[in-house]
């Protein structure tokens, strides 16, 4: 007899209204991503900017609300002036992050077109690796100023008579990182993002800014980074970064499954230090959280270490997901929304070919790994306020985790759509769990729809030639009576429940 897991739900119980940006995603140059991943001038399905049609459609499908670039790693060794102007002037370089030469056909105005065609916006992000001040001020005039100043008129000399207009700035890439091209010190990162920030500010009152947290969690210098980064910036910048990816090299995927707590526990451990250092400055200013770049990242690891250097676009980091691995993906998502009152960017990284929902064959098909239904369910279904589930679920322990709840949940609410939605995730491994949710508060709902994502070998996965092995299924087993919602969640399985107000 499956055991039971009560939950209560409640208007009373709001977290906050969800951000646009949470829904985000990643485009770097880097492996496939670009070259062959959304730009790719001699497929039949490129239109007449070499941008993959096939894939635009699925980022579409996605509602991908908001994309980083060029990087990531790239960034902080790229001259965003070479890729401007005609294509044919345009200089090869090594590149020297991930060990590849850039050809450079794809740069910052193809990136703004692009984001048009698929109904997103940018997260630029700009180099304070191998540049600095003078390339940040460089960049924003060219991209936001109107007109008649030399980079502004450079700008509508190359096509772009009307100003990109980018909201939102990232002040490099995981600085803290020995691997980062021009890493530095917390004091020296902190210096130069707050004099750039300045001066950015000064050309666009408008903008927003991200200052580099972390690598992750587990570098040395966290936490102490981010204090010291924001007691320089504070009043210059109004986000701060998060990254993180996860992996279950050593297939201990109880373990694997229980890593949402670790995010959980980062994102909290920032909120503090960020709270800490408002205490500290006297300020009124709160500072928010942009994690714009989280995922499963381990499969390919092994394989990247063949790769020849110096080749164009070659297949680097492109794991192929499994059914569990949507299983932490779901969880992750889950994990953000709960925390949806300070975080308020997030990207999952990256959007193709590497590390990625979606994978393209060079001039051939494109297909949907199983990481992309979760995030697909959340970016449809899981707009308007999140709420907090109260969920009284069994618990157990993994190696590295004690008080692991069976059942994981979040629902939203958006007044928009009269759509009420409820994102649960069983990651007990063997029993299914019987939900008796409590929705009193929500008696004028009719029951839509239950989505599950299940696959009965964690590890299947979707590939070119079984585009359809791990689907989301519809299920029909669930009822309302009185006020409470009857309905069973099976072992290791991704569910959505979506509600309706009746007129
Ligand atoms: O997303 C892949 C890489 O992971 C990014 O380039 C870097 O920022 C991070 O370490």
């Amino acid at each position: 007899m499956p055991k039971t897991v009560k939950f209560t739900l409640h208007r009373e119980l709001e977290i906050c209204e969800i951000d646009n940006r949470m829904f985000g995603s990643f485009v770097e140059h880097l492996g496939r991503c670009v070259y062959e991943g959304i730009y790719e001038p001699n497929h039949p399905s490129a239109d007449d900017e070499g941008f993959r049609k096939d894939v635009l459609e699925l980022i579409k499908e996605l509602g991908v609300s908001i994309v980083r670039y060029p990087g990531g790693n790239f960034v902080s060794g790229y001259n965003w002036e070479d890729g401007i102007g005609a294509k044919e002037s345009r200089p090869r370089r090594l590149e020297l992050a991930w060990r590849t030469i850039e050809t450079n056909q794809f740069g910052l105005n193809e990136f703004m077109s692009w984001c048009k065609k698929a109904d997103t916006t940018s997260l630029m992000t700009i180099n304070l690796g191998s540049q600095g001040i003078d390339a940040a001020r460089n960049i924003l005039e060219y991209c936001n100023h109107p007109e008649g100043t030399y980079l502004s008129d450079l700008r509508k000399k190359h096509g772009f008579s009307k100003p990109h207009n980018i909201k939102t700035w990232c002040l490099g890439n995981e600085m803290d990182s020995p691997w980062q091209i021009g890493h530095k010190t917390a004091h020296e990162y902190g210096r130069i993002a707050c004099e750039a920030a300045k001066v950015m500010k000064w050309i666009d009152p408008e903008i927003e800014l991200v200052a580099c947290g972390s690598s992750s969690a587990i570098m040395p210098t966290f936490p102490e980074w981010e204090a010291t980064v924001l007691e320089h910036t504070y009043e210059y910048v109004d986000y701060i970064s998060l990254h993180t990816y996860y992996g279950n090299k050593d297939n201990d995927t109880k373990n694997y499954l229980a890593h949402s707590l670790s995010m959980d526990q980062y994102i909290k451990t920032v909120i503090s230090t960020c709270d800490f250092v408002k205490a500290k400055k006297r300020s009124k200013k709160r500072i928010d959280l942009s994690f714009d770049e989280w995922n499963v990242w381990f499969h390919s690891n092994e394989a990247d270490k063949k790769i020849e250097p110096w080749s164009i676009s070659p297949p680097q980091l492109e794991d192929a997901y499994t059914m569990e691995d949507a299983l932490l993906v779901g969880l992750m998502l889950i994990t953000l929304l709960k925390n949806a009152d300070r975080v308020k960017i997030a990207c999952l990284a990256q959007l193709v070919n590497v590390i990625a929902p979606i994978m393209t064959e060079k001039n051939g098909r494109c297909w949907r790994q199983t990481i992309y239904y979760p995030f697909l369910h959340v970016s449809q279904f899981g707009r308007g306020k999140a709420l907090k589930l109260n969920v009284k679920s069994p618990c157990y322990s993994t190696k590295e985790y004690d008080d692991v709840q069976s059942v994981e949940a979040v629902a939203t609410m958006d007044e928009q759509t009269d759509s009420l939605t409820i994102f649960a995730v069983n990651r007990n491994l063997e029993e299914n769990l019987k939900i008796e949710a409590d929705i009193r508060d929500f008696q004028e709902y009719e029951l839509l729809q239950h989505l599950i994502l299940k696959h009965e070998d964690l590890k299947a996965k979707n590939g070119a030639e079984n585009p359809n092995n791990v689907i989301p299924q519809e299920k029909n087993k669930i009822k309302i009576d009185k006020g409470t919602l009857y309905l069973e969640l099976p072992n290791a399985s991704w569910n959505v429940i979506r509600m309706k107000k009746v007129r």
